[in-house]
């Protein structure tokens, strides 16, 4: 997805990659409207608006859309600073570089989409635009109603040390086991701080033992194997795009 300045520039036929470094050096090359003179500067493609002489340049890149079911233990990055394994190495059979849209911790598991195209990628991850994510939480001890309607009406967690209450929720029950001494609870939310759901039980006193997404929308992963993934359809791109 990241590729150098000059590359890209050459790929997209400006000019040979020495003379695109000369461009760039020149300071004839914008990135996101502002002027780069540094030649190792990396654009994210599809993503970063790049222009030369007043023309924004985009490669003509066919359009992805893909559901992914990740297991745990993946991180959801494009590489990895520590080369732990990344969801992108599970895109097998897929030759066009992709982006994760939104993230999921590492030990949580489920739907995960990825995609090639920067307006899809807002709109879907623009809280503005309020998509239900589904999680299925498994946490230690017995969720009371009580709990619920904290979690419906929303719970104080931390969010860049500063205290956030996050807005109004689904929750319901789906499973006390009493002899495990687990509850199973679902969590809708359509907000995404970070690692939001595992600060929610904590907020009601709950520890969390496993955390999958199983919808976005109403795009279900219930029929993907974990680590496994299929191409969106049509009418699943406009249920997540429609104004
Ligand atoms: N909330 C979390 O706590 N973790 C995730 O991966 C997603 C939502």
């Amino acid at each position: 997805m990241e590729e150098r300045l000059q590359k890209f520039l050459a790929e997209m036929g400006i000019a040979s990659r020495r003379k695109s470094e000369e461009l760039i050096r020149l300071g004839k090359i914008k990135v996101n409207g502002k002027v780069v003179t540094e030649l190792g500067t990396k654009v994210r493609v599809g993503l970063d608006k790049i222009e030369y002489n007043g023309k924004i340049l985009e490669k003509k890149e066919e359009k992805v859309y893909i559901l992914l079911n990740k297991p745990i233990g993946y991180v959801t990055t494009v590489k990895d600073q520590f080369n732990r394994n990344t969801v992108i190495d599970l895109l097998k059979g897929i030759n066009v570089r992709l982006v994760p849209v939104g993230r999921l911790d590492m030990y949580t598991s489920g739907a995960l989409l990825l995609s090639n195209d920067g307006d899809f990628i807002n709109k879907v991850t623009h809280p503005k635009n309020e998509i239900e994510k589904t999680y299925n939480a498994t946490v230690v001890g017995k969720v009371t109603e009580q709990d619920i309607e904290m979690l419906k009406n929303g719970v104080e967690i931390c969010e860049n040390d500063k205290i956030y209450k996050t807005k109004k929720a689904k929750v319901k029950i789906l499973k006390i086991d009493n002899e495990k001494n687990l509850s199973r609870i679902q969590i809708v939310i359509h907000e995404g701080k970070n690692r939001q759901v595992r600060k929610m039980c904590e907020a009601i006193n709950k520890k969390v033992l496993a955390l999958h997404r199983s919808k976005i929308g109403e795009i279900d992963v219930k029929d993907l194997q974990l680590g496994k993934w299929r191409y969106l359809t049509k009418n699943e791109i406009l249920s997540l795009t429609k104004e």
